[in-house]
């Protein structure tokens, strides 16, 4: 194979791993009402709806008579009610209604294949695996209820795969030329000394003797300067999280909950938790960080989709990586291994290395 294969035909992109025994976010819990909408998880079109209770309900977007999408349906008496023939079905997938038969209509071949879904922390969350009974809840959003605690909620679509995106949330070295003079600048740090630990279903990496981080974001965090307490985690199977504290009260949670819709497209919903040092109104911390915000990731969006394209185009993903690359390697090798439902035993003590890094 050659690098500058003109072929007209088109090159497969390379497969992602794929983890269905997890749960992930489809939509936010507001976003959410009677009316069916259609979302997609790993390349499966769901329907999502609310029964009478108000309770989340996920199956697949097919109905198992014709084939229609149920989608275009409506929700009747906390039923989804098919737009072709009417059949209606439960939560649970189950056919509760045939209309014009007078049989009974729950016959198991009816079935419709049903996703177990939940509403937590304000997202609607489908766990990803079809018929099953999940072995344990979603991810729980940390200090959601705290006092003192702000939230700030964003959406966006990345052309990127999960994994791609996932280290591009977690990435320190590329913030120092990506986001040049937004966030950090190229030789402005002293030395910091970086410990990754890697437990069965996670990876973090702390960061000792960080100075505060530039631009308007690190000065709300922390006017006074300083040196902060900075951790990247990746948890199986979608969650990527920064977190800063500086002192006794400034503290920032940000947490991505990825979501693979197929391959190399991934919707991201961010969930910024915070408590500054100065009480500011929640209205002009946003309109103050958001813009800054959004620019860093519009840059994180179309570095995402640069690299998405160049990978296409040359039809494999290569990676040459260095220490730096602190957490991409591993969060890869954990994907693959619950791909596979290969995952290691849980321990207590986590793996442990560290090197020094200058930025
Ligand atoms: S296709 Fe759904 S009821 Fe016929
Ligand atoms: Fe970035």
């Amino acid at each position: 194979m050659t690098y500058n294969d003109q072929s007209d035909v088109p090159t497969p992109r390379p497969p992602q791993p794929r983890v269905f025994d997890g749960w992930y976010v489809v939509k936010r819990s507001k976003d959410l009402g009677s009316t069916p909408c259609a979302v997609t998880l790993l390349d499966q079109r769901i329907v999502l709806f609310r029964n009478e209770l108000g309770e989340p309900a996920a199956l697949l977007d097919r109905c198992p008579h014709r084939n229609a999408p149920l989608s275009l349906g409506r929700t009747k008496s906390g039923a989804l009610e098919c737009p072709y023939h009417g059949w209606r079905f439960a939560t649970s997938g189950e056919c509760v209604g045939v209309p014009g038969s007078c049989r009974e209509p729950g016959h198991p071949s009816r079935k419709a294949v049903a996703f177990s879904a939940l509403d937590q922390d304000g997202m609607i969350w489908v766990y990803a695996r079809p018929d099953c009974t999940p072995p344990g809840r979603p991810y729980a959003l940390p200090y959601q209820a705290e006092a003192g605690y702000q939230h700030v909620h964003a959406t966006l679509m990345m052309e990127g795969s999960l994994h791609a995106t996932a280290e591009n949330a977690l990435d320190v070295p590329h913030t120092a030329f990506l986001h040049r003079g937004l966030f950090r600048q190229p030789g402005s740090s002293p030395p910091i000394e970086v410990t990754v630990r890697r437990w069965h279903d996670r990876v973090e990496a702390e960061y000792v003797g960080e100075p505060r981080p530039g631009g308007v974001l690190g000065r709300m965090l922390a006017p006074q300067g300083g040196i902060v307490t900075h951790f990247d985690r990746f948890i199986l199977p979608c969650v990527a999280q920064v977190e800063y504290r500086l002192g006794p009260k400034a503290h920032l949670i940000a947490t991505t909950l990825l979501t693979p819709e197929s391959d190399y497209q991934t919707r991201l919903y961010g969930v910024v938790t915070f408590r500054l040092p100065i009480a500011l109104p929640g209205s002009l911390i946003s309109s103050i960080a958001k813009p800054v915000a959004m620019r860093v990731l519009r840059q994180d969006a179309d570095m995402l989709a640069r690299q998405t394209q160049n990978i296409e185009s040359f039809g494999e993903q290569r990676f040459n990586s260095t220490e730096l690359d602190a957490l991409g390697p591993p969060i890869l090798r954990l994907l693959e291994r619950a791909e596979r439902g290969e995952l290691e035993e849980p321990t207590e003590q986590p793996r442990t290395r560290s090197f020094t890094l200058q930025l």
